[in-house]
């Protein structure tokens, strides 16, 4: 990625940020030659591959191209921004945005604002509050004026979301932020670094699931569902407010604003049964399934909520199912006290 210079008179130039750069739970970006080589030799060269729990878009970003049609689709604003950026962007001038990038990073920001009133000196440094704040409400601004367009406010949004996300006083979400506020680095916007040559035809969809399914068509049908009980609306709730920008009352320690109406089913008991209705509804060739077993724990929250025989009945109620599986290692909790489990991918070729 080459940095992008913001304008002729500014001798600065930004840094790019690209679509991997991000702390999410879950996140595919260590299996993603996993996953390229099983399509590649379980369903061929797709024309088209919809990833229907997108998150941060990275599985999408991989199977990218000017050939291949992408539906991305989430059902959380602040995923579905990024994707729209990295994704769905076309025919937005860098140059431009670039610019805007380096006057938002430059802004000064004195006064107190919804976010740093919420935010500052928890989750964030006063000062990077205020900022976040400060440009959001800028870019809300020129926004609600026309200056930009919905494709330039994606990317300015995102150029916000991961800044944001860098200077984050957390262990990469925000159920709790870190009693010691020691991450005091500087907010540094980015300009997204995107291939607007591989995003013709792509769609970027902000939906359930389940109701998305019956509405597209796909080579690949990929489903990366959450896994365990904790809600992706309760770990990213700080950015999703951000990117809302309703400026709701929040709550409790956590600050967290009300979530009803972004809770998943595959959080909770009916998991099983929301998994069987998006296979049945599935209209594709192929349908690519990510689900981890991360062992029986204790705590029942960390507890995979899908049985493995649902998911090989309800595939194999359409097709032929095979099944890979590798060893993951998605964090450590300690240099001694690595935490093992396996990934798997279920691939079932679809009949009828
Ligand atoms: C395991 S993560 C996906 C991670 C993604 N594959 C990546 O590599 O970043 C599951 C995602 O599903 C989203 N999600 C949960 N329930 C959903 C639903 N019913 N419809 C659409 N998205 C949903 C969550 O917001 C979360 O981003």
């Amino acid at each position: 990625m080459t940095s992008v210079r913001a304008n002729a008179s500014s001798k600065r130039r930004l840094r790019p940020v690209g679509i991997h750069n991000r702390r999410y739970l879950g996140a595919k970006t260590r299996l993603l030659d996993l996953l390229e080589r099983v399509v590649s030799a379980e369903c061929g060269q797709p024309s088209s591959f919809a990833d229907l729990f997108g998150g941060t878009g990275v599985v999408a970003d991989r199977f990218n191209a000017p050939n291949v049609r992408i539906i991305a689709n989430d059902n959380l604003r602040c995923n579905v921004v990024p994707m729209r950026c990295f994704l769905g962007t076309t025919d937005v001038d860098m140059a431009r945005v670039a610019e805007w990038i380096a006057e938002l990073d430059a802004m000064p920001a004195t006064e107190e604002n919804y976010f740093s009133h919420h935010f500052g000196g928890t989750y964030f440094t006063e000062e990077n509050a205020r900022r976040i704040g400060a440009i959001r409400e800028e870019i809300a601004r020129r926004r609600a004026l026309e200056i930009i367009g919905e494709k330039e406010e994606s990317v300015l949004l995102t150029s916000l979301l991961y800044a944001a996300d860098k200077v984050a006083n957390t262990c990469g979400h925000y159920d709790a932020y870190r009693m010691k506020l020691d991450k005091t680095a500087k907010l540094e916007l980015r300009v997204p670094a995107i291939r607007q040559e591989a995003n013709r035809g792509n769609v970027v969809f902000e939906e359930d699931a389940n109701r998305l399914a019956g509405d597209i068509d796909a080579d690949v049908l990929y489903l990366d569902p959450p896994y365990n009980s904790r809600q992706y609306s309760d770990t990213y709730h700080v950015l999703e407010n951000l990117m809302r920008w309703e400026k709701p009352p929040v709550v409790g320690k956590a600050r967290k604003m009300d979530r009803t109406g972004l809770k998943s089913a595959y959080c909770g008991r009916r998991a099983p049964e929301a998994f069987r209705d998006l296979v049945a509804r599935a209209r594709c060739k192929h349908i690519v399934v990510s689900y981890n077993n991360m062992g029986k724990k204790g705590d029942d929250r960390s507890n995979a909520r899908i049985p493995d025989p649902v998911i090989l009945d309800a595939l194999a109620s359409r097709g032929s199912v095979r099944h890979f599986e590798v060893p993951f290692n998605p964090f450590s909790a300690g240099k001694h006290n690595i935490c093992f489990h396996r990934e798997r991918v279920f691939v079932c070729h679809v009949e009828r």
